[in-house]
């Protein structure tokens, strides 16, 4: 074999560790140069205040024993951490996060030793610019434009979905609450699901002819705002005034959801009944054709719909939804609310032909369309090989956006503070000088990220050819969409039973914190994945005597999985591993 790294993948090389710490002395002279900066920026600041702190102070005997103190404690720490999972290391293949990049953690360092709050520029003078700046770049990524769109860093995927409930939810309140009140002017019957997906052109000219005919109109349209006076007050005001009925709002979103939609349903008060599943096809992706009947079901039984959301890079499987055909569907069903819940896959937008050949052009399709989108949920920490925490919420329009604010009486807000719509209150500004520093230096295009990011795609190719080495034999998942590759070992016409428990003892073999490669698992069931695990189990002839399948779940993230250049040939070893442990589980 090869043992040389392509010219123009040395390059990737730097913005990365490396497995021994190769990069140690460079990224230690980067901190250092950090921490020096740092210091004299606040040593150049009012020097005629004079020093808090002497050198008497620094030798007295009390201020030795407290500093031993925390260096003890900080040695301890460290050295508990060392327990920590070595998410580093290219034998971890685990869940969505992987060895981080260098780039990322000095922008995560150099933020944290200024401390920003991004709630506003009264916290966060230069935060505030760097968040707009990071936000413009995720948004051309993803093709939004950076001039229309807007959005800003969440804790985290759960947070930035919720976000795009709350707007969804707040935009459909004004237009039904639109749609109620003028009708109320005119003595006229409103039509509560046609309203709640009318458009924001078609809304303006309610409004104007609200504007024009009341005086108290802004009054008018609250009394009628769900948001405002609650949804079952509106519901009954309808039915009383008008004799119309409508029944709660409902979520549609794909069977493989994220279980945050699930926290979100209860968390804003419409209950689990509020969420729709949507069936998926034998590959794991959204059924559209189920979409479209999800949709018609909700306008028979006059619930409103709310959202529709589809994935980019499923949480079990890293499968892309056919999100042009989504988009095109919901075009048809007046302006739905569409979020992409790209939290695994946002960074797949970087992906070219040009830099991934075998890119399918459904993939290509799919990903393109997110661009059609209302909004959409990136984690920096997943894909973007950005430390914890940092997820971003987008919308592809600031109106859609700035739908409702609340301001503190005690911060004082400029232009381009978030602070007044974000779900959360402080924000640290971590993750977003990581990812300035990210898109910065590796940049957000093919050439940069989109070539880390294939490698990824060729690390799964190839796993799954050293796969088909195995003795035991093994059967993978066929979702190419991204780096997720999830498989069983299994012998012909074995029973579900059987298999899954080999899987389960396999992984809990490796997951031991001495284990030579770590991975994670997942069950996939018939009622949310039926056609998929029909067609899975009967790739090896199984008996389906329970009906759920577990699976060995790998995220390829780590940038030396596949290199030629260390002692072990990863993919490799990790097939000898698996494949000895099957054959071990009997
Ligand atoms: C598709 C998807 N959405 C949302 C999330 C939630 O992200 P977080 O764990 O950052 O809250 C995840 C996490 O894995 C995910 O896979």
């Amino acid at each position: 074999m090869e043992k040389k790294c392509k010219p123009e993948d040395i390059g990737l090389k730097s913005f990365f560790l490396g497995p021994q710490s190769e990069n140690a002395i460079w990224f230690q002279s980067s901190v250092s140069q950090l921490l020096v900066r740092w210091f004299e920026w606040r040593q150049g600041r009012q020097v005629e205040d004079g020093r808090a702190i002497s050198p008497k102070d620094q030798a007295s005997p009390e201020f030795q024993k407290q500093r031993k103190i925390t260096t003890d404690i900080l040695a301890d720490l460290s050295k508990r951490f060392e327990e920590e999972v070595p998410k580093y290391s290219p034998r971890y293949a685990g869940h969505m996060f992987s060895e981080v990049a260098l780039p990322a953690m000095l922008g995560h360092i150099a933020a944290l030793l200024h401390n920003p709050n991004t709630i506003s520029g009264e916290s966060a003078r230069v935060g505030v610019q760097i968040e707009n700046e990071a936000i413009e770049e995720l948004l051309k990524m993803i093709g939004y434009s950076p001039s229309e769109g807007t959005g800003h860093f969440t804790s985290g995927g759960t947070v930035a979905n919720f976000e795009a409930v709350v707007r969804a939810r707040g935009r459909m309140a004004l237009w039904m609450a639109g749609g109620a009140a003028l009708a109320e002017l005119n003595g006229s019957i409103p039509d509560p699901c046609r309203d709640a997906v009318v458009g924001w052109q078609a809304f303006d000219r309610v409004i104007l002819e609200l504007s024009q005919r009341d005086p108290a109109w802004e009054s008018r349209l609250d009394s009628w705002n769900f948001e405002k006076t609650g949804f079952h007050h509106f519901a009954s005001c309808l039915n009383d005034v008008f004799g119309v009925s409508i029944d709660h709002p409902v979520m549609l979103v794909p069977s493989h959801k994220h279980y945050s939609w699930q926290k979100a349903a209860r968390l804003f008060g419409f209950g689990d009944e509020t969420m729709k599943l949507i069936h998926l096809d034998a590959r794991g992706r959204m059924d559209v054709g189920h979409l479209n009947a999800r949709i018609q079901q909700a306008k028979n039984h006059d619930h409103p719909v709310m959202m529709v959301v589809s994935v980019s890079g499923t949480t079990e499987l890293g499968v892309v939804d056919p999100i042009g055909d989504v988009a095109s569907t919901l075009r048809q069903a007046g302006f739905i609310w569409h979020h992409v819940d790209a939290a695994y896959g946002g960074f797949l937008a970087t992906l070219t032909k040009d830099v991934y050949p075998e890119m399918s052009d459904e993939l290509q399709a799919g990903l393109a369309s997110i661009s059609a989108s209302d909004s959409v949920t990136i984690d920096p920490h997943k894909l973007g090989y950005v430390p914890y925490s940092a997820g971003v919420f987008m919308v592809a329009q600031k109106r859609n956006y700035c739908l409702r604010s609340i301001e503190a009486p005690y911060i004082q807000y400029s232009g381009l503070d978030r602070g007044p719509m974000t779900l959360e209150g402080s924000r640290s500004g971590t993750g977003v000088a990581a990812t300035w520093m990210v898109a910065k230096t590796m940049g957000l295009t093919p050439n940069g990220f989109g070539r880390v990011l294939a490698r990824n795609m060729h690390a799964r190719r190839l796993l799954e050819q050293e796969l088909s080495k195995a003795k035991m034999p093994a059967h993978i998942v066929q979702t190419t969409d991204s780096n997720v590759l999830c498989f069983v070992m299994a012998r012909e016409g074995e029973p579900l039973s059987v298999v899954n428990t080999r899987t389960k003892a396999m992984h809990e073999k490796l997951s031991q914190p001495d284990s030579r490669f770590i991975v994670s698992t997942t069950t996939i069931d018939w009622q949310h994945y039926g056609a998929l695990c029909e067609r899975f189990a009967g790739s090896w002839g199984a008996s389906c005597d329970v009906h759920e399948i577990v699976l060995i779940r790998m995220c390829l993230m780590n940038p030396f999985f596949m290199s030629k250049e260390t002692a072990i040939f990863y993919p490799e070893a990790f097939v000898h591993e698996i494949d000895s442990l099957a054959m071990s589980a009997g």
